[in-house]
């Protein structure tokens, strides 16, 4: 068992994870056609991370222009490389709520539908292989915005005492709440990755994630909050607040620590397990913060208007609490802070 398959290999999580596990020794299949660059346009394009795994990874990199849609060729994909596949990292996806509102069909059958072709093709090629999803915090819809919250200077915070002051667990229902078209084509995928571990055994999890983030992020306006922040400041393109008046609080979680969980998932894979997972409360930032950090940081003032009206299902608070996954795998921690991941951000440009 020596192949990793990763789809959105170009990405930003999944040129992460290919890189990690090229670096341990396996062979990489990488899955990725830069859909991003449709959904987003050029400066989307996720090619140049592409070019670079297989400069840096040589042979043991393989690429195929492949779309997750495309249910006869992932199976065939898959069958080609049959039980020698250890581990497949699902990180394809359409991640933007705003573009999943234009082409609701699109974003399902990418989403929920791609997902299903590549767990299919996973038990029936690999059924002992693991199989990491990168899911999203979505999947609770804005269930987060009921939790008591009191705003304070810089930001809004959850009333003192609250259960969930460690951050939002697992137990939040998924259920009766607005998801926005992404967060529900993000849930019918969450859960088929669920039934395929309880109804065939196939080692699943999805990773509920926040805010990711990283140096090969190709952030554009509509997906990549922290980067594309980073991109204004540092190319003085103007920015908007949209909303709560930048007081929204998200966790954020770089690429290389969202690897890190995953690799740890895959090296002793459970069954049908959920897990969040975000910077918690060790990396968390709203909107105003983030623009103070980076404004010290990369010594630049961006330019910022606020505009009032709220995108639709937004999450007011949103930090995850990490406990499950880190009782389950207890050597993985949240390595990089808010101002180191900055830091990296600024330094790409
Ligand atoms: N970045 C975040 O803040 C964040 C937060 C929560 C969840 N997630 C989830 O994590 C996953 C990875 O996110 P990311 O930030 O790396 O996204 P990304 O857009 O950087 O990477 C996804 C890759 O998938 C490719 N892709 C898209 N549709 C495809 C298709 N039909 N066939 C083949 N390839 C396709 C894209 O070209 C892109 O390179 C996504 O599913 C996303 O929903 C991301």
């Amino acid at each position: 068992m020596s192949v990793v398959v990763v789809t959105g290999s170009a990405g930003l999580v999944g040129a992460e994870v290919a890189r990690h596990f090229g670096g341990e020794g396996f062979d990489v299949v990488g899955i990725d056609n830069d859909m991003r660059a449709r959904f987003f346009g050029p400066e989307a394009s996720t090619v140049a991370n592409r070019r670079e795994l297989e400069k840096t990874l040589g042979s043991s990199y393989r690429h195929h222009d492949l779309d997750v849609r495309d249910r006869d060729g992932v199976a065939a994909l898959l069958s080609g490389y049959g039980s020698a596949i250890a581990y497949v990292v699902h990180a394809a996806g359409q991640p933007s709520h705003d573009w999943a509102a234009r082409e609701p069909a699109t974003d399902f059958d990418i989403n929920a539908t791609g997902t299903l072709n590549l767990l299919e093709a996973t038990v029936r090629a690999a059924p002992e292989a693991a199989f990491a999803f990168l899911s999203t915090n979505k999947v609770y819809g804005d269930s987060p915005n009921r939790l008591p919250l009191v705003e304070l200077a810089t930001r809004y915070e959850l009333a003192e005492g609250h259960a969930s002051t460690a951050g939002i667990a697992e137990d939040m229902t998924v259920d009766q709440s607005r998801h926005s078209i992404f967060g529900a084509s993000k849930l019918a995928a969450d859960v088929l990755v669920q039934e395929y571990g309880r109804c065939f055994g196939l080692a699943t999890a999805c990773f509920r994630a926040g805010t990711l983030t990283g140096p090969r992020h190709q952030a554009v306006v509509l997906h990549g909050f922290l980067a594309y922040l980073v991109q204004c400041a540092m190319t003085g393109r103007h920015y908007d607040v949209i909303g709560y008046h930048g007081k929204q609080v998200r966790d954020v979680l770089h690429a290389a620590d969202v690897t890190r969980a995953i690799a740890a998932f895959c090296a002793a894979p459970g069954i049908g397990e959920v897990y969040n997972l975000g910077g918690g409360r060790d990396a968390n930032v709203s909107v105003l913060e983030a623009i103070a950090i980076v404004e010290k940081i990369s010594g630049r003032t961006l330019s910022w208007s606020h505009v009032e009206q709220a995108r639709a299902g937004d999450h007011i608070w949103w930090i995850s609490d990490t406990t499950r996954f880190r009782s389950h795998y207890p050597g993985w921690r949240v390595e990089r802070d808010i101002p180191a991941i900055v830091a990296e951000l600024c330094e790409r440009w």
